[in-house]
């Protein structure tokens, strides 16, 4: 919870040295699982998601809810135990989807946002943070317009090369403040900033 008077948007991705946030297959497949490794969970209440994102994470958690012994797309191996949890945790939290034409949505308690000014809103409400789940532009176009508070990368050890780039949309410079800077399993890098 925050003490400020709003609610904190946080992102959270999973991205190459060269910011890739996924191969030109259309994921990124060097990801082992897509649990909350950020460490979001206590922190939120809420999740927003871009429009472009929405369909795979509607069909990736679904599977992973209805047959947690399944290998699921994208990872091809069975859910790993922090991934059911945050398959739990997600079906609990309201979820907002950014998309002006998207209307329907099976994942439980999502509904739409169709522009920054019902971010802004949501921000308002009184209630936990608010976890910003990606993707790409959806992310680089709400840093752009001010209303990301705090950046979480998680960096794999690797140049993906060709791939959809994080920031590819992004419009203007803009510093950030390292928070917090922890090695992981793998050769993951997290890093947690601040942005002003
Ligand atoms: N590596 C990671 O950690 C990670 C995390 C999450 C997602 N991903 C990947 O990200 C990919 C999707 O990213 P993406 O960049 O293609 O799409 P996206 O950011 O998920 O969604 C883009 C859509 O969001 C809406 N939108 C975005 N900014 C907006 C704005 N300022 N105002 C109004 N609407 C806005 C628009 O929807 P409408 O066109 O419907 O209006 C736009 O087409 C997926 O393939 C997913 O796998 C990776």
């Amino acid at each position: 919870m925050t003490t400020d008077k709003h609610r904190k948007l946080i992102a959270g991705m999973k991205i190459s040295v060269d910011g890739k946030i996924e191969g030109p297959e259309g994921a990124a497949d060097w990801v082992q699982a897509w649990s909350d490794d950020y460490g979001m969970m206590s922190q939120v209440d809420a999740c927003l998601l871009g429009g472009g994102m929405y369909p795979g994470y509607e069909r990736y958690w679904t599977a992973i809810q209805n047959e947690p012994d399944k290998p699921v797309w994208i990872t091809g191996a069975a859910p790993t135990r922090a991934e059911i949890k945050w398959a739990r945790f997600a079906a609990q939290t309201p979820h907002y989807v950014l998309s002006s034409a998207m209307t329907s949505a099976l994942w439980p308690r999502t509904s739409f946002v169709r522009g920054l000014e019902e971010i802004a809103a949501l921000k308002r409400q009184p209630g936990k943070d608010i976890y910003l789940v990606g993707g790409a532009q959806t992310t680089s176009s709400l840093i752009d317009a001010g209303l990301v508070d705090e950046l979480r990368l998680i960096v794999y050890p690797l140049i993906a090369g060709e791939g959809k780039a994080l920031f590819a949309a992004t419009e203007r410079r803009r510093g950030f403040e390292l928070q917090k800077v922890q090695q992981l399993q793998g050769g993951r890098v997290s890093l947690i900033y601040g942005i002003g």
